[in-house]
């Protein structure tokens, strides 16, 4: 029987189209079979491995470019480890900026009420409720395996009394009286896009946004508004920052900020609405 090390030398080659760190990735796979961690296999390279035919099984899967992270069925969002699922959309690093601009705002009032809108494997609701005190947030999302996956998190976090889950389109299933903030990462690229292979094994319904792509995002807006919400802070495609920022001009808002992600693209923006203005 060959060791670990030989093990990861074999099978590293069958990665090599799906992913730059084909060892690394390897290694990754090895690890979540044994439930050990990297410094155990590193004391442990020169040890017979035992689980070679579980291991081809999930290395085949992968080469498929099936994401890693549904095999492993976990992800890293803002240093934390977060468990994801099939059917629920994988946590992106960018949308830690989201949560970043938020937290700022949001330390500066007393018990902020939040709404999010898709709130997905529940990255941002709990990274939210994590870092600040007193809040209290809706999460929704059309999506129930979503929610499901939310409250395992929320859970695994131990915020689960700071959020409340709810199956909603947009605001149609509460009541967002006196909130404070929506936040929200919803789908938002153009239906007729053509994606890349591992992103085609994520739920469409948290990818695409519609024909232009931003027409979730333009709900959002009137929804936000015509609710009394002040804050409004969302990602968005790297191209819809012209077409965003005509539609909120509409507003009138006090102040808007495009952001742009880690790779320097328009990625998201914040914005904050003069209250009742526009409340009919
Ligand atoms: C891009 S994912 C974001 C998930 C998570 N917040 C994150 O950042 O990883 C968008 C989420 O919005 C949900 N969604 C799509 N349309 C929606 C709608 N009309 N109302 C509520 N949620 C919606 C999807 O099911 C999906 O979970």
């Amino acid at each position: 029987m060959a060791t670990y090390k030989q093990i990861i030398k074999t099978y590293s080659p069958f990665l090599k189209e799906v992913t730059h760190i084909p060892q690394k990735e390897v290694e990754i796979l090895l690890l979540f079979l044994l439930e050990k961690n990297t410094i155990w296999l590193h004391l442990n390279y020169n040890e017979e491995c035992k689980v070679e035919d579980k291991l081809k099984v999930l290395v085949k899967k992968r080469a498929t470019n099936y994401p890693l992270e549904y095999i492993i069925k976990k992800a890293s969002f803002y240093g934390e480890t977060f468990i994801v699922n099939d059917g629920v959309l994988i946590p992106r690093p960018e949308t830690e900026i989201l949560v970043e601009k938020a937290e700022v705002i949001l330390k500066s009032i007393q018990t902020p009420k939040v709404v999010e809108i898709g709130v997905g494997s529940g990255i941002v609701s709990i990274m939210l409720a994590l870092l600040i005190k007193d809040i209290k947030i809706i999460a929704v999302d059309i999506n129930s395996k979503a929610l499901e996956l939310a409250k395992q998190n929320a859970k695994k976090f131990n915020v689960e009394d700071k959020i409340t889950f709810v199956l909603s389109d947009i605001f149609t299933e509460i009541d967002v009286k006196n909130f404070d903030m929506c936040i929200s990462n919803p789908p938002y690229i153009q239906d007729s896009f053509s994606l890349p292979l591992n992103v085609k094994y994520e739920p469409s319904t948290a990818l695409f946004g519609g024909e232009i792509g931003d027409e979730l995002l333009k709900k959002i807006i009137d929804s936000t508004v015509k609710n009394n919400i002040k804050y409004l802070y969302c990602e968005m495609g790297y191209d819809q920052k012209i077409s965003l920022g005509k539609y909120l001009e509409k507003y009138n808002p006090k102040y808007v900020e495009f952001y742009k992600d880690y790779e320097k693209h328009d990625r998201g923006f914040c914005v904050e609405f003069n209250k009742d203005e526009n409340v009919k």
